[in-house]
């Protein structure tokens, strides 16, 4: 299953838990569904680094609509030692979101921390709208409450890697979501 000149030996990945087929026949769905929502509107979709960078390159490309792009990058604390979650912004957009409508493009949403900070951070910008498209989402490990209006898909309380997601950085470039062999050990 590992794609053409992949290093690691496929006895490094336990499961795949979403195929490639799969992940695209969703993202397509999701991004119809974009379409329609904002059919009269220009969204300024922005992506967070590096996570939801596949997720929103394949994405886009199901959206009928004159659309923007940015991109921002946060770093999380709090996640490792399950503490307070404070989130660092380390990469801002580079354009105003005032009179946006604006659609946060989330690799994957698992205590919730990260994106209630980006929430609240961005809703005080004065944007238009503001709606969160996360591809996955683990419901099981929430620690804040937080609104998702596009999900591809809920996944247990396992730790996954692929289409975007990284383990220490790598795994990235899978492109289906596979659960790491020692996911009790790497378990965030
Ligand atoms: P949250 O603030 O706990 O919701 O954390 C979300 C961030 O943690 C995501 O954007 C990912 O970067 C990272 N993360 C959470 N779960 C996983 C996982 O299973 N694999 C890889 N990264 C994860
Ligand atoms: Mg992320």
């Amino acid at each position: 299953m590992a794609g053409p000149g992949m290093r690691w030996s496929e006895n490094t990945l336990v499961e795949i838990l979403l195929t490639a087929d799969q992940i695209q026949r969703r993202v397509r769905e999701i991004g119809e569904q974009i379409s329609f929502d904002y059919a009269t509107k220009k969204p300024l979709f922005i992506g967070i680094l590096k996570g939801a960078c596949m997720f929103l390159s394949d994405l886009i490309r199901y959206v009928s609509l004159p659309i923007s792009v940015d991109f921002i990058a946060v770093a999380s604390y709090g996640v490792e030692t399950e503490s307070s979650g404070h989130v660092q912004l380390l990469k801002d957009v580079e354009s105003s979101i005032e009179d946006k409508d604006v659609v946060i493009i989330e690799d994957i949403v698992d205590t919730g921390l990260t994106l209630t900070y980006l929430i609240h951070n961005f809703e005080s910008r004065n944007p238009v709208s503001l709606k969160v498209a996360a591809l996955l989402n683990k419901p099981s490990r929430r620690q804040v409450d937080v609104k998702l209006d596009y999900v591809g898909f809920e996944i247990p309380d396992k730790f996954v890697v692929g289409y975007g997601l990284d383990y220490a950085q790598t795994y990235r470039n899978l492109p289906y979501v596979a659960v790491l062999k020692n996911d009790l050990e790497v378990a965030i």
